[in-house]
């Protein structure tokens, strides 16, 4: 039986062919359209899926879809609108003002410098105006509480509308391609509990779902045993975490969708006890759930922006978002006696987080999904309906996407003008441009599918240089408070990480960080954070031979079995595709070399190369 797994339209647009239980392709539109989390039906990648796979529209069987029919969604949106006024008007409060004042009086004098900051303690600049008016909406009752619904009806009038727009526009697209009558709707976390239970491989485990939003829910608890998923508990919107993080991350001045990862690097500089208690005084925390107040009013967390160090709210935020899903994730797993978690939804993009759930005495395993966030429903639908039943093999790889002939990838040289050769070690050529302080992009093999890029997309360093974290982020356009992600030879790993076990095949896919050991510090300080941990991609050489020979070639010279592996793209812009995207990035970004399918291009105006 063959799926059509599409992720919801709103963001991330995802096409994802299915068989049987076996993801044949998937890759993100905005990788085509070179928009970032391309919002619309993903028609280009759904062409490169059916040329790819040689798979036709009339062969399909189904269309699966991660959202219900639009007005069954307004429905679950005005529920949630009503949950916001009952809770908004029970829940007792602390007095706010008291436990500000309290906060003031910790925050730490630093004269430590941050990247990227202009100090330490550095708040967000705002008129006196508008200060007060962020403490007068968000912090200050009732006035708060008034803001806080008037946000959540405007969330949900938009919402309606964007669910009824996309839900329009789906019909028309599968209508075109003639698929319409094969189109099946689920609820949203569905999507997100199977593709991490599935792709997990195995036979029983404590599904736990995080997101903004999704069908009334932000979150699910469900047991997936024996290729079957049961459903435990639902997280009711609005009490949702993920909304909590999107709007610390707008109020400290990054996009709220794309950014998250920018406050969990900054956070590890900063002292969650400043605000923790502020924060938590907004919870309700019951055994195995949880409810937020107000936390549709962005005002809250913009008033503490301009009043706190950005660090120490990074830090509160960061803190509290891991106490909670710690909780939870105690209890369902004490409730159930399962210790095996697997974990989905975009919330569990945060790194930082997953380690604290593995670090839990009660879980033995944890596997997040590589694809966690939205842009993954399509292919954990598809997984869904074509189950053929039972326990299938762990995910063994995201290299899912297209991929380019030789004689694609030579033409768009020449197109180019660049000088190329086609070496007869190529591993070997690239171990030691890097050895000499080159920066190295590689294009090469099928297209990761998910938000990382694993070693086909991806720009390579030595990790010896702290400093790289500055100057190739500068060169490449971008800010991150985090370091860059270190590729680690898998039989080397236990030198470099602790607390591996249970959590390994998640570290393929990057999706977890790690305490680092002595060693790693010392050898590889570029690729190791503030907080001394570090995010690893472990590489075993039958995923994919040629790029572990690179790093397995570079640690025969160096004697150090590490890589910083970053994605292949510019500012803002997607991980490149297509040669073409391939090549223009390379240019525009200054990268040294560029190893392409089997040529190697040294950049035709060469910068200084940096050793150390
Ligand atoms: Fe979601």
């Amino acid at each position: 039986m063959k799926a059509l797994g599409i992720s919801p339209l709103d963001k991330d647009a995802t096409v994802s062919l299915v068989e049987d239980g076996r993801v044949l392709f998937a890759a993100g539109e905005e990788r085509f359209s070179r928009r970032k989390h391309h919002a619309g039906f993903p028609s280009r990648s759904l062409q490169a899926a059916l040329e790819a796979t040689g798979v036709a529209p009339g062969e399909i069987d189904v269309v699966a879809y991660p959202f219900l029919a639009w007005e069954s969604e307004a429905k679950l949106i005005n529920n949630a609108v009503a949950e916001e006024k009952r809770f908004s008007t029970t829940f007792s409060r602390k007095k706010l003002s008291k436990l500000l004042e309290q906060a003031d009086r910790r925050i730490p004098n630093r004269d430590l410098s941050i990247p990227g900051l202009l100090s330490a303690n550095q708040r967000m600049a705002k008129g006196p105006l508008k200060r007060l008016f962020y403490r007068l909406a968000g912090a200050t009752q009732p006035l708060s509480t008034w803001f806080g619904m008037r946000a959540m009806r405007q969330w949900a009038k938009d919402a309606i509308a964007f669910h009824k727009k996309w839900h329009e526009e789906l019909e028309t697209e599968l209508g075109k391609l003639g698929l319409l009558d094969r189109l099946r709707r689920s609820e949203h976390h569905l999507s997100h509990a199977a593709n991490s239970y599935f792709a997990s491989g195995l036979e029983r485990a404590l599904i736990v779902t995080i997101d903004g939003y999704g069908s009334g829910l932000c979150g699910s608890i469900s047991v997936g045993e024996h290729g079957k998923l049961k459903r435990l508990h639902n997280f009711e919107f609005p009490h949702s975490l993920g909304t909590l993080y999107e709007t610390v991350t707008s109020s400290l001045g990054f996009h709220p969708d794309r950014h998250a990862g920018k406050v969990v690097g900054l956070a590890a500089y900063g002292d969650p006890d400043v605000l923790s208690e502020v924060l938590l005084s907004r919870f309700e925390q019951r055994p195995g759930d949880y409810s937020i107040v107000e936390n549709q009013n962005i005002y809250f967390s913009r008033h503490l922006s301009t009043r706190f160090p950005m660090i120490d709210l990074a830090a509160a935020y960061q803190h509290v978002l891991e106490v909670v899903a710690r909780n939870v994730v105690e209890y369902w797993v004490s409730n159930t006696g399962i210790g095996d978690v697997v974990l989905s939804g975009g919330v569990t993009a945060n790194v930082k987080m997953n380690q604290r759930i593995h670090e839990l005495d009660c879980v033995d395993s944890v596997f997040v999904y590589p694809n966690m966030g939205d842009g993954g429903c399509g292919t954990g639908m598809g997984y869904y309906v074509t189950w053929p039943g039972g326990v299938g093999e762990p995910m063994q790889t995201a290299y899912l996407g297209p991929q380019f002939s030789e004689a694609e990838i030579q033409s768009e040289l020449s197109k180019a003008n660049l000088e190329y050769q086609r070496p007869k070690d190529l591993p070997g050529m690239i171990a030691a441009q890097l050895m000499s302080g080159k920066v190295v992009a590689r294009f090469a093999g099928r297209m990761e599918y998910g938000p990382r890029a694993l070693g086909n997309r991806s720009i390579l360093y030595h990790a010896r240089d702290p400093e790289v974290n500055q100057w190739l982020n500068q060169r490449l356009g971008r800010t991150e408070f985090m370091p860059f992600a270190p590729v680690t030879l898998w039989e080397e790993r236990h030198r470099c990480y602790h607390g591996l076990d249970g959590a390994e095949h998640s570290a393929e896919f990057m999706t977890i960080t790690f305490d680092c050991t002595d060693w790693m510090k010392q050898h590889c300080p570029a690729a190791v954070h503030v907080d001394g941990t570090a995010r690893p991609q472990l590489i075993r050489r039958e995923k994919n031979p040629e790029y572990y020979a690179i790093v397995e070639e570079f640690y025969k010279l160096s004697e150090v079995p590490c890589l910083i592996n970053t994605s292949f793209n510019m500012h803002e812009e997607p991980i490149v595709c297509s040669p073409s995207d391939a090549i223009r990035a390379f240019l525009d970004g200054r990268i040294d070399g560029l190893a392409i399918g089997p040529f190697y291009v040294a950049h035709p105006e060469p910068v200084r190369a940096r050793v150390s």
